[in-house]
């Protein structure tokens, strides 16, 4: 279903590496509801990732960028106003990698060469796209900015490891920044924080089904999908939302708010 929310709109969407990423689903639903992007990823990703197909299907150009070099970054937010033919109206961060999880480090094990590695590429990207912006003076006004994060930001999930770390950061990032693209050119900034999803990156945690199965029984909705999350993140683009700003918004189900559910409690319930 379309409903033209975005009809004349322009951005750069982060992170599509393939049809389960969460920004693939975004950038479908943008195209359907009128937008125009430019899509964007690590040139490592895009030879492994299906993102041609994705550019296709939704008329639009590639550029590649590593999130976390300024000099990319430039380069792709002149390339896309170049391609668009003006200032930015959304931006989606769709990205997240830590190497302790990858190379199955423990938290309490840490090699902090890849702690750093992890939080630049899963938080200080979220800074280094929005000084990038900013300083180029790249947003429209009641443009939108929006950053994907989990909850492990705000309770413990011990197999989400540094990467619980990396989203706290990446959270403060949204309002600190916010504040400033607020005031100085009414830009918003939220994240969505979402339920588990089964993606590259999702399923990279260690026990991610046992994760994901447990929110599912815990939320009164069960879990939200990767399209539920686009449907969220397009109404934070589009124009009906534009006081929006600073919000770290759970699209999870109602998990967040849930001590315990029946089906969970039904479990420990002695027969
Ligand atoms: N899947 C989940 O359970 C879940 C839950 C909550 C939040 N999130 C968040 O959603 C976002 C998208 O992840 P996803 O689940 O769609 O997985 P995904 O693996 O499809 O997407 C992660 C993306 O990050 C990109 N990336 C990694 N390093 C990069 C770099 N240096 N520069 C540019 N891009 C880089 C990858 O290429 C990939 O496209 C992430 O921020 C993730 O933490 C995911």
């Amino acid at each position: 279903m379309s409903y033209n929310l975005l009809k004349g709109k322009r951005g750069i969407i982060f992170g599509a590496l393939d049809e389960n990423s969460i920004a693939w689903k975004t950038a479908e639903r943008v195209f359907e509801e009128g937008g125009s992007f430019v899509l964007t990823n690590a040139p490592v990703a895009m030879r492994m990732g299906k993102i041609n197909e994705l550019a296709e299907k939704t008329n639009s150009k590639v550029i590649p960028a590593d999130a976390t070099s300024t000099d990319d970054l430039e380069n792709l937010i002149e390339q896309s106003q170049e391609i668009l033919g003006g200032k930015i109206d959304f931006v989606l961060h769709s990205i997240g990698m830590s190497v302790n999880v990858r190379k199955g480090r423990h938290y309490t094990d840490l090699n902090y060469s890849f702690s750093e590695k992890g939080w630049d590429v899963s938080a200080l990207s979220f800074h280094k796209v929005m000084q990038t912006l900013y300083k180029k003076d790249a947003m429209s006004e009641w443009g939108s900015i929006v950053a994907l994060t989990y909850m492990a930001a705000q309770r413990v999930f011990p197999d989400y490891n540094d990467m619980a770390d990396n989203k706290a950061y990446l959270e403060s990032i949204a309002r600190s920044f916010g504040y400033f693209f607020g005031k100085d050119k009414k830009v918003r900034v939220n994240t969505i924080s979402q339920s588990p999803t089964p993606t590259t990156a999702g399923q990279g945690v260690k026990g991610f089904d046992g994760f994901i199965a447990y929110a599912d029984k815990m939320s009164p909705l069960g879990n939200a999908t990767a399209l539920d999350c686009a449907n969220y993140t397009v109404t934070l683009f589009s124009d009906l939302t534009k006081r929006v700003t600073l919000q770290n918004l759970y699209n999870d189900g109602g998990f967040s708010n849930v001590g315990v559910s029946q089906e969970v409690m039904e479990r420990f319930v002695e027969k």
